[in-house]
């Protein structure tokens, strides 16, 4: 299948690293269908991409099993197959573990991890006969942490483990990889110089980085032996040690 008929799901598509990855398949003749709960922010991004009819939206919760469901199938219905999905849409609440809600703590388990066993579940048997791909969007903090992010981070561990386990159990049909991006500025805050310097390429990350990554690892020519992993997008800041003077 080439990068031109590539019919892509990608969630938490409306801003950031998603909008990237999905303007980036677009671009690249594909088709995506992106789905987020943020209605205006697929509106948006519905005008950014010139290419009519290769991107449509869906509006609908990726911790919900019935809207997973039904955007699978809305991406059936307009496109007639799926080849990739990339599980991107996350949240993150920085609250310390003594005060976090049980409620919050597993609403975070469901939009992060929980989406991508969904997805798997739902759309894995169109993936296996399209012979397609998942991508997971994990992140450093699976590897290391600042305080108060105990679900964000559990999540993201869950994902580079969840990578391997659907490889397994996807193959050979279907290549399930992860990426783990460090510092993404999606938000183009102004940053300072001490920012880009923790960092061994010098410069904090952009959304691009990740859409990069993320168009490689989904080509089935270019990355077709590269399954099951989780690939490290973090411009070398998990490499550096800092040491306070
Ligand atoms: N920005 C970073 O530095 C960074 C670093 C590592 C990993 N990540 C991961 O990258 C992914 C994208 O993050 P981002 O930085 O672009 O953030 P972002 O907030 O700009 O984008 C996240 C998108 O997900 C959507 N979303 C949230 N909950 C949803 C739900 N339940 N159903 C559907 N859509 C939902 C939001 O509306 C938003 O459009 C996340 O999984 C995040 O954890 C980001």
């Amino acid at each position: 299948m080439s990068k031109t008929d590539r019919c892509t799901i990608v969630t938490g598509a409306a801003s950031g690293i998603g909008r990237a990855i999905a303007l980036r398949l677009v671009g690249e003749g594909g088709r995506v269908l992106a789905m987020d709960t943020d209605a205006a922010g697929l509106a948006d991004l519905e005008t950014a991409q010139a290419e009519a009819g290769r991107l449509v939206t869906f509006t609908g919760d990726v911790a919900k099993e019935a809207d997973v469901a039904s955007c699978i199938a809305a991406a059936l219905r307009h496109f007639g197959r799926i080849d990739a999905v990339v599980c991107n849409a996350g949240i993150m609440k920085r609250v310390p573990a003594t005060e976090l809600s049980y409620e919050d703590w597993h609403r975070v388990l469901d939009v992060n991890l929980s989406q991508s066993f969904l997805f798997a579940k739902h759309a894995g048997p169109e993936l296996r006969k399209a012979k397609g791909a998942m991508l997971l969007v994990s992140s450093t903090r699976a590897f290391m942490s600042e305080a108060d992010t105990e679900s964000y981070s559990a999540t993201k561990g869950g994902l580079f483990a969840l990578a391997h386990s659907l490889a397994v159990s996807l193959s050979p049909e279907v290549r399930v990889n992860a990426v783990a991006p460090g510092w993404i500025n999606v938000s183009g805050e102004e940053l300072r110089p001490v920012d880009h310097a923790q960092h061994l390429v010098g410069r904090v990350g952009e959304p691009d980085d990740v859409a990069h990554a993320a168009s490689f690892l989904l080509d089935g020519e270019k990355a077709g032996f590269i399954t099951g992993q989780t690939l490290v997008i973090d411009g070398g800041m998990t490499r550096k040690m800092i040491y306070a003077h």
